[in-house]
């Protein structure tokens, strides 16, 4: 069983954080939270037009002023790394700076990029290695709400900081930018002291299991932030869940909000939805919000009991009033299901059970020699990348691939390079075939999900639970 939050905090096997917790997180909201949101920063611009953007070590608080400084690995030296805002349309160039010790490379989630800027080291480029740099450039087609993280050992990298917002203006902007909140949720393994745990990155329990789970959460880099809202105004609130697996059940309801987005791609209209919305790992969901009241809300995850873990602060109006005007929506390529070449993937693995579902074609042996080399999953009975690809698509066709997660736990599939629609889960048409980058998947269940392979080139398809991937759950197709 996934640890879950509440309290003002996981208790993990151990117990223990669960006291340390208590004490500040009481403290915490007796003194008031002093943590801000940081702005939207622009990152600096060279004389040829290529932003800088640089990994390396740094320490952050993560757990409040009570807690003791993190070693980090962060973009330009802050957590999350700088807000990329761009419009629609742009060409966007960032030169990319390793200086970490290890190599690593920059994916723009859920951007329909030119497949050689997707940044998966030993597929679409090699690795940037300590010292060296690699220039990105691409031009970003669709509006909305993305982020980018390291795809190099992700499972290790992307847990210890690398990762930012990237937010596509539409060309005629729908929000005030003081009404418009990036919102980056993510959690952290903390141990007494409130300091990054780092001695379990890589932990097979945790592969083989959900993932690495943290025990607290923080938005945009800040314990227990305030978020200042203006009364009577709209606002756009963007969620990017960059937690290494956490799902974030998260109900907009309880908090008058509505959701108008999923990853990137808003809707025609703002839809009210009662109970919650799984908010997996990688994903984004948009919404908005128009308070009616000054004074206090509470922005809650609902996994486990409902936990506080920010704080809306509404105050009076300084922004001039709008009424809500939904941005347009992208063109993404329409799935012809007509004519849709129906592919399965399969899921299998894991412990409790899910094992099994991978001994089609297998001994015993075999089985305990893959869990040696750390492999726990697979995609049709294939773990880990492999030389061929899961499938090949004519270019424009469209893939719809059913989906059956024959494992004990949920997933959260990513296609690199694409966009699909959800048609279906456990046979049953949904009501709103959203388009999505990333799907969740509980355990027994089917999704069936729609795209037209459009974008050339070598993608992967993983669960983003970074865990999973780097045991197995990775898979690539190529466009032709
Ligand atoms: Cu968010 Cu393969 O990535
Ligand atoms: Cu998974």
């Amino acid at each position: 069983e996934p640890p879950l939050l509440q309290r003002g905090g996981i208790n993990m096997q151990s117990g223990r954080f669960d006291k340390v917790n208590r004490r500040s997180f009481l403290k915490a909201s007796v003194a008031g939270c002093t943590s801000m949101l940081a702005p939207a920063l622009s990152m600096a611009q060279s004389d040829d037009g290529f932003f800088e953007l640089t990994a390396e070590k740094g320490r952050a608080r993560l757990y409040g002023k009570d807690g003791g400084l993190s070693d980090l690995w962060l973009y330009n030296g802050r957590l999350p790394g700088p807000d990329i805002r761009v419009t629609r349309g742009q060409r966007v160039r960032v030169r990319f700076i390793n200086k970490l010790d290890e190599p690593t490379s920059v994916h723009w989630h859920g951007i329909r990029i030119d497949n050689a800027m997707d940044g998966v080291a030993g597929l679409t480029q090699p690795a940037v290695k300590p010292g060296e740099r690699f220039d990105y450039d691409f031009v970003v087609p669709d509006a909305g709400t993305y982020w980018y993280h390291a795809h190099t050992m992700s499972w290790n990298q992307v847990p210890r900081g690398l990762a930012a917002p990237l937010i596509v203006e539409e060309n005629e902007p729908t929000f005030d930018p003081a009404l418009d909140i990036t919102m980056m949720l993510n959690d952290w393994r903390l141990d007494d002291n409130g300091v990054l745990e780092t001695g379990s990155f890589g932990a097979r329990h945790d592969f083989s299991h959900a993932g690495r789970l943290g025990n607290w959460l923080t938005i945009n880099g800040a314990s227990m932030p305030q978020i200042p809202l203006q009364q009577g105004r709209w606002h756009r609130l963007r969620l990017i869940n960059s937690s290494a697996s956490r799902v974030l059940d998260i109900a907009p309801s309880r908090f008058g909000a509505r959701v108008m987005a999923l990853d990137g791609q808003s809707f025609d209209a703002p839809r009210d939805i009662a109970g919650t919305v799984r908010l997996s790992p990688a994903q984004r969901m948009d919404l908005v919000m128009r308070p009616e009241e000054t004074g206090d809300i509470a922005f809650e995850t609902m996994t486990g009991k409902p936990f506080t873990f920010a704080t809306f602060k509404v105050g009076a109006a300084t922004a001039t009033e709008r009424s809500l005007s939904m941005p347009p929506a992208n063109t993404l390529p329409e799935p012809d299901l007509e004519t849709a070449r129906i592919l399965p993937l399969d899921m299998a693995g894991g412990a409790m059970g899910g094992m099994r579902g991978m001994m089609t074609g297998r001994t015993e042996d075999d089985l305990r020699k893959m869990m040696q080399d750390g492999l726990f999953w697979a995609f049709n009975g294939k773990a880990g990348m492999e030389e061929t690809p899961m499938f090949t698509a004519a270019r424009g066709e469209t893939i719809v691939l059913e989906s059956r997660n024959d494992t004990a736990f949920a997933h959260a599939i990513h296609l690199h390079g694409h966009h699909f629609r959800v048609l279906e889960r456990n046979g049953e048409k949904l009501e709103n075939p959203d388009w999505r980058d990333t799907f969740t998947t509980e355990p027994d269940e089917t999704v069936k999900i729609a795209f037209v392979a459009d974008n050339p080139g070598k993608w992967l398809i993983h669960c983003h639970m970074l865990g999973h991937a780097a045991s197995g759950m990775m898979s690539w197709f190529e466009v032709g």
